[in-house]
């Protein structure tokens, strides 16, 4: 059973009985959850993440971030071309607001990232450098950024992305200039900046067994020989509809068994746009199996999506035509594939399927009639035409429509969509309203949506 959940439900509930004044309203209103993500992962001793962008976290996105998550990892917020734009010159503001968000909230934070290729300032990237300049700009670096937060991160993403494909070192500005021994040289000097925080190198396309991952499973193997701190592994997991590794878990245990702590920090799945509900079905499916792969190992911490809503994910700017890749449409509305996260964190309710639902109400009355208004949302379906049919029990007749096309035969109405608000996309509604007489009671019917 599905019940209201969470005290800003039951206000935002009240609010809006309060705007008809007292007057009819329909259920359903509200669309229940299972326990929020972070409770589920929590009684499982599991991170459940979300990458965030600092500006954002008020309104709906700040609760939900709060709501569901754990922790949190800056999505651009902590990278060298944010903090440090021009040399000398630091801007912590976002990073800082994540951060007493998190704490506020009770959220791990994941530092990302100190030392990477990419979303560095020009002038780093630019500057002529010596290799005895550039292990100082780097240790330098490391020592404020990580030292800033000592004993407030859990995590960080020490090393970003340092493999090309085919398990070659990637030829990057640290590479070029320091050798391979960058990637010791930053987690001895992470470690020294701040001895509690869990260190991890972190990339992609390591989900499964490849030549990749291998030349990241041999790195780990001798950082651990030789006593470099390493802590952890980052998988980040940006994939495609259609090709999670069969390897994922196998991957996540033979890194475990090296006697580091594996993480998924930046899980999404992209869909060829427009995505339509097969898709997101299977997409549910991909998540569940990522996050239960993660489940099964002990030593796999967590798993991070690289943002909880469309509406602030990457994937659209950086893979024209794709998208849809998180677990919340861009309204907010949870797709099938927070289900999916849920039930693999243990969550027992039953996903719901799809629905389109018709809320009745009456927005207005006087002593011999009324202005009603029935609303059409869609959750996890999207219509393309509708029909709204009801049955008066007490005589009410419709005078006037908007929005609809609405006939009266006896006591049966049915109402039409007008020729523009015939879509109803997933996690969308329309409102159409109706001016109608009554006399001696005017009871609320039941819409069936056809
Ligand atoms: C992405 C951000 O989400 C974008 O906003 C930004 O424009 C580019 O970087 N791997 C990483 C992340 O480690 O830092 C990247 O984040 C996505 C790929």
């Amino acid at each position: 059973m599905r019940s209201l959940r969470t005290g800003s439900t039951l206000a935002s509930l009240l609010t809006g009985v309060a705007m008809l004044g007292g007057l009819l309203l329909a259920a359903p209103v509200a669309q229940a959850a299972d326990a929020p993500l972070r409770d589920l992962a929590a009684a499982k001793g599991k991170v459940i993440g979300t990458a965030v962008t600092g500006s954002k976290l008020t309104g709906t996105y700040g609760e939900i971030a709060a709501r569901e998550f754990n922790a949190l990892t800056p999505g651009n917020a902590m990278k060298w071309e944010s903090v440090e734009p021009a040399r000398g010159s630091f801007n912590w503001a976002e990073a800082d607001r994540i951060v007493a968000f998190a704490e506020a909230n009770g959220q791990e934070v994941r530092g990302h990232t100190l030392v990477w290729h990419s979303q560095n300032p020009g002038w780093l990237t630019n500057g002529t450098w010596t290799a005895a300049q550039l292990r100082q700009l780097m240790t330098d670096h490391i020592a404020t950024e990580v030292g800033r937060y000592k004993g407030r991160l859990a995590t960080w993403d020490v090393v970003n992305e340092p493999f090309n494909e085919d398990g070659t070192y990637r030829q990057t500005l640290w590479y070029n200039g320091l050798g391979a021994d960058y990637i010791a040289q930053a987690l001895t000097a992470a470690r020294a900046a701040d001895p509690s925080a869990k260190l991890y190198i972190n990339d992609y396309n390591v989900e499964g067994v490849n030549a990749k991952s291998t030349a990241l499973y041999n790195l780990v193997k001798s950082l651990k020989e030789r006593g470099v701190p390493i802590d952890g592994v980052g998988l980040q997991a940006h994939l495609i509809l259609g090709q999670v590794p069969s390897t994922l878990q196998q991957n996540i245990q033979r890194f475990a068994d090296l006697g580091v702590d594996v993480a998924i920090t930046e899980l999404d799945i992209r869909i060829n746009l427009p995505a339509d509900s097969a898709e997101l079905a299977q997409q549910a499916t991909e998540y569940k199996q990522v996050v239960s792969a993660c489940v099964a190992v002990a030593r796999c911490v967590g798993v991070t999506v690289w943002g909880f809503t469309d509406s602030d994910s990457w994937i659209p700017d950086t893979f024209p035509g794709q998208g849809a890749a998180t677990p919340y449409d861009e309204n907010f509305a949870p797709k099938p594939a927070y289900h999916a996260i849920a039930e693999a964190l243990g969550g027992t309710t039953t996903p719901p399927t799809g629905a389109c639902k018709a809320t009745y109400s009456v927005v207005s009355q006087w002593n011999s009639g009324f202005t009603g208004q029935v609303r059409i949302a869609c959750d996890g379906a999207s219509l393309s035409s509708w029909k709204a049919t009801w049955a008066y029990g007490a005589g009410q007749r419709i005078s006037q429509s908007w929005n609809a096309t609405c006939t009266q035969s006896g006591a049966a109405v049915s109402c039409s969509n007008a020729s523009y608000n015939g879509t109803v996309p997933n996690g969308g509604s329309v409102t159409f309203g109706f001016n109608a007489s009554w006399s001696g009671s005017n009871p609320v019917p039941v819409v069936t949506l056809g």
